[in-house]
Formats: structure tokens, sequence, C-alpha cells
């Protein structure tokens, strides 16, 4: 069995390039959704304590299962430590034996962005070219560099209520020929955005901008808020705009949703994908893409990991499963 760690998943961006490793997982992805009916599906298991959560995230076809472990604790980075940390595993369907155990505070970033981008290629106006980012934490680079991969950015403006965290995203993005706008409010950072993408770390109900502060036919990625009684937009937004989530009933506890129900839902991320539903259908359009994180999409991330671990020789295997020659006979590796 394949262990990947931090420093696995680094190398492997390294050799793939983060652009390539963008565009094979938002293929990774689309490739998935667009075979939802084929998933063995469930919402994620949730422990909730006052300060985060603590999450399960497992998803299987007939041939693979994959589940990711993760946290949220908006407090922790005042402790020197990340909101968001995950650690998944990929396992054979046919004999229940794990092929790999993977880092994936790396790959849950990325794959937040893909997926968002994903959305964004239905619901997004093709044009787009000015980004608003709203939390400028671990996150949001890769947001910004997931919507450059697929849209044709010129300029980002961004607003957090952490200065640090502004110039630590001005100075990580700056290699970039992209113009970056550091806002001194939010209203002033999404007002000419054609995207905006919230993500804030807040254990609490927040009305980050209003209806009236955005253009019309802004599409919203709203994928900071993903627990109950943990949200960013109001209420009135969300009634005005076509709305989409990736799985209803964990959308319906965890999603922006949570504040409406299901009424609101204009699709699934799938039905998009597969052309059962229309994404935009104008450009005056109000679009949100829902997202908490569904585990279809880990499960897209880590056999992307795995077959690129595969094809590159990276990871060590490790003897975490006994290895026997009488399978009935585990007693007897006391006695070895
Ligand atoms: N939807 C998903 O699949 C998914 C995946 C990963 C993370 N998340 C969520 O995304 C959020 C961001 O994650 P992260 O790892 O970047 O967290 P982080 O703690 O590194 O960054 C969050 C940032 O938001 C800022 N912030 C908080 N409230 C704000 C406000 N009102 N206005 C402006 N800025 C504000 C904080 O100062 C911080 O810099 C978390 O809530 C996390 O749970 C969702």
């Amino acid at each position: 069995m394949k262990i990947l760690t931090v420093n696995d998943i680094l190398g492997l961006i390294k050799i793939v390039g983060i652009e390539s490793f963008f565009s094979r997982l938002i293929s990774a992805l689309n490739q998935d959704f667009s075979r939802w009916p084929s998933f063995y599906k469930s919402a994620r298991h949730a422990t909730h304590y006052a300060h985060g959560v603590i999450e399960l995230m497992p998803c299987s076809d007939d041939s693979l299962y994959a589940f990711k472990y993760v946290n949220g604790h908006p407090g922790n980075t005042a402790e020197g430590k990340l909101s968001v940390i995950a650690i998944g595993q990929l396992s054979e369907v046919a004999s229940g034996y794990p092929l790999m155990i993977c880092e994936m505070t790396l790959l849950t970033a990325f794959r937040t962005a893909a997926v968002g981008v994903l959305a964004a290629s239905y619901l997004a106006r093709p044009e787009s070219e000015v980004l608003a980012v709203i939390g400028t934490g671990a996150q949001s680079e890769f947001q910004v560099l997931g919507f450059n991969s697929v849209f044709p950015l010129r300029q980002i403006r961004f607003f957090d209520l952490d200065a640090g965290a502004m110039r630590k995203f001005a100075r990580n993005l700056s290699a970039y020929p992209l113009e970056l706008v550091q806002c001194r409010s939010i209203k002033e950072a999404v007002r000419e955005a054609d995207i905006i993408v919230t993500g804030t770390a807040a254990k609490k109900r927040q009305s980050l901008f209003a209806l009236e502060d955005i253009a019309p036919g802004t599409h919203i990625q709203a994928m900071g808020g993903d627990c109950p009684g943990k949200t960013e937009l109001g209420h009135v937004l969300l009634s005005a705009a076509k709305l989409i989530v990736e799985y209803t009933p964990q959308a319906l506890v965890e999603g922006e949703v949570q504040q409406c129900d299901a009424s609101h839902i204009h699709a699934e991320l799938w039905e998009l994908v597969s052309g059962h539903k229309p994404g935009r259908e104008n450009a005056q359009e109000i679009t949100v893409f829902d997202a908490v994180g569904f585990a279809l999409e880990d499960f897209s991330a880590l056999r992307l990991a795995y077959e690129l671990a595969c094809e590159h020789h990276l990871g060590t295997e490790m003897p975490l499963i006994p290895d026997l020659d009488d399978p009935k006979d585990l007693f007897g590796l006391l006695s070895a």
C-alpha cells in the first residue's frame, strides 16, 4: 500500500505543473460527475463542536472506494494551525484492500478550486475577467489559479479582515500576470467583479454583501460556508439567484441553502455536467454555486493522485496490512 505525503504531492505538482494538474483534475471531476448514477453516495458524517467540526466523507463506485478525514476549525489560525487539514484513503472494492493513504490538505485546496471552476464553466459568463476574492486564507490562491486556468482573468480584487493574509495573498500571486487590487471593503471588492469567491472562515451566519452590491450577471462561488450555522450570503440574494448545489441532502444541512429550502435549488452540479438542466441562460442572471465539499470530489482527486503517483513512481510502500502465506493464520504472525 502506498503512502503519499505532502512532499510527494508537492513533487507531483512540480513534475506535472500547477496548470496541467488543474486541467487533469477538472477533467477527472467532469468524468466522475457525468457518471453520477454509478456512485454510492451519502452525506458526510460530521461531528460538531462549539469551535469546529470533524468529518468523514466516503464515496465509491464498483471498483474504487474513497474516504477523507477533514476538519474545519476557524479559530486554528490564531494558534498557528491550519483551519482545514485532511487525509484520504483509496481502496479497491474487489478485495477491500487499501491502495493508498494520501495527504489531502493540499489536494482539498486543489479540488475545491477545481470543482468551483467546473461549476463556473456552466454558470459564469465565459468572458469573465474580474475575479473578487473575499477571504484570502489558505484556500484563496488555489481558487485564483484554478479560475485563471479557464477564464481570461485580468484583475483580482481582494479583501480580508486580516491585513497579513492580504499581504501573503499578494506576495504569492505576484509572479502571475494578474492585476492585484487590494480593497478596503468587501463592497469595493465585489462591485466590479464578474466572479466572486467567498472563502471566509467564521462559525456564524454572515451576509458578506447584498444583492445591490453586485452587478447583474455575477457568478458567486460560495465555498466558505459549509456547516450548519456557518453561511456567507443573505436570504434576499439567494432568493434572487440561480442556485446550484453538489448533493442536495448535504447542501440542505450545510450550504447557504440551509436558510431556504429545496425549492430554491435549480440543479445539482451533475445535472449541468450531463446536460439534464441548463446552467446560465442569459447575461443578467446572478448564479451561485453553493459549494460545501462533496465526497465524490475527493474520490476524483484521490484516483487522479494514485494514477499520477503510479505513473511517476512517487510515494512509499508501507506494510500497514499483514502479508500472510496462510490468510487464516493471523495469529501465526505473533510467533514468527
Ligand atoms: N466548500 C468546500 O469544499 C471547502 C473546502 C475547503 C475549505 N472550505 C471552507 O472555506 C473557508 C476558508 O478556508 P481556509 O482554509 O482558506 O481558511 P483560513 O482560516 O485559512 O482563511 C479564512 C480567511 O477568512 C478571513 N475572514 C473571516 N471572516 C471574514 C470576513 N467577514 N470578511 C473578510 N475576511 C474574513 C480570515 O481572516 C481568514 O484570512 C473555511 O470556512 C473552510 O471551512 C470549504
